[in-house]
């Protein structure tokens, strides 16, 4: 299959999925609830789902495990976006092509459904006992493990507060990699990850997919900043010059967009170089961690 057609398959593949998991907006907390499916169902890249359910086949995955992960994982990037447009944080009125759910629901709700999309992630993740046969339940809690961590102090939320705090500040290379490392890297190593641990993947290799993870993470991140200087708002879905605006110190902001796009060249051509080393293969998404460094949204 061509990769476009493939990717778009996939797409409504996760879309699917995730539809199924977001709540019914019924009950007096109605308006939270449209509130999470609101931001949950502007689309999106669903990158990390998709890669999570590559990894997955990747390694013999069948059935029914990974569908709950994939669907926590998007939820938990989706709660991290929420947050990250606040006005205390970025301050961004576009996402997705749609106005941002605080610009919509208030600040307060956007506040609570950036809360309760996290706190749904883990719930819906662990719907993966409902299915799991005796032999994987302890995959299903080793993947827990590896979803609460990378989401948190140590993970995205780690490095969503060293962004904030760090505004305006002159940086050095070194602590614009600690922040893409956390805000960015730690969800996409956590994807790669899942679905190899719910597969039984070796471990040897769940180590080498965070290691792939942690490099296109990196190349994500610069890439995304890049287009934040020479992206357009109708392509992105969201707006483009909020990192200048926010006095952001990024990989660009350092060095220019020369040189970033030639890092994002070197770390992707690393990742692929490990991705190739592992004991099994998945043409696809190795094409999608090719495309990655070159995407325009
Ligand atoms: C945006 O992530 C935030 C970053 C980590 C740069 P994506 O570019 O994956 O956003 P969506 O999910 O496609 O909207
Ligand atoms: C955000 O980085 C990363 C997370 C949301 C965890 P950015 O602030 O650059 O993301 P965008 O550009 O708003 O999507
Ligand atoms: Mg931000
Ligand atoms: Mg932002
Ligand atoms: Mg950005």
């Amino acid at each position: 299959m061509v990769f476009e057609d493939e990717m778009r398959a996939r797409l409504q593949h996760v879309n699917a999925i995730i539809g199924d998991y977001m709540p019914k907006e019924s009950g007096f907390q109605k308006t939270l609830l449209s509130a999470m499916n609101y931001s949950m169902d502007a689309g999106g890249k669903r990158m990390r789902p998709i890669m999570l359910e590559c990894t997955y086949q990747m390694y013999g995955g069948k059935g029914a495990l990974a569908a709950p992960f994939m669907a926590a994982m998007e939820m938990i990037h989706t709660s991290s976006l929420i947050h990250d447009d606040l006005p205390a944080l970025d301050n961004d009125s576009m996402r997705r092509g749609r106005k941002t759910t605080h610009i919509v629901y208030g600040e307060s709700m956007a506040i609570l459904a950036g809360d309760a999309l996290m706190n749904y992630a883990y719930e819906t993740a662990c719907r993966a006992f409902d299915t799991a046969r005796e032999d994987q339940v302890m995959s299903v809690a080793r993947a827990l493990c590896i979803l609460s961590e990378k989401s948190g102090i140590y993970g995205m939320l780690g490095g969503q507060s060293c962004d904030v705090e760090c505004e305006g500040r002159a940086l050095t290379e070194g602590m614009v990699e600690f922040i893409n490392l956390h805000k960015t890297s730690a969800l996409i190593e956590a994807s790669l990850m899942i679905g190899a641990v719910l597969a039984g993947a070796p471990r040897e290799d769940v180590g080498i997919l965070k290691e792939v993870g942690n490099k296109v993470g990196l190349a994500f991140q610069i890439r995304d900043d890049i287009l934040d200087l020479t992206g357009s708002e109708a392509e992105l879905g969201k707006p483009i010059g909020s990192d200048v605006r926010n006095r952001k110190t990024t990989f660009v902001s350092l060095f220019g967009i020369p040189a970033g796009k030639a890092r994002v060249e070197m770390l992707s051509g690393q990742a692929l170089e490990q991705f190739d080393s592992l004991s099994a293969r998945h043409e696809f998404l190795r094409l999608l961690l090719e495309e990655l460094a070159v995407r325009r949204r």
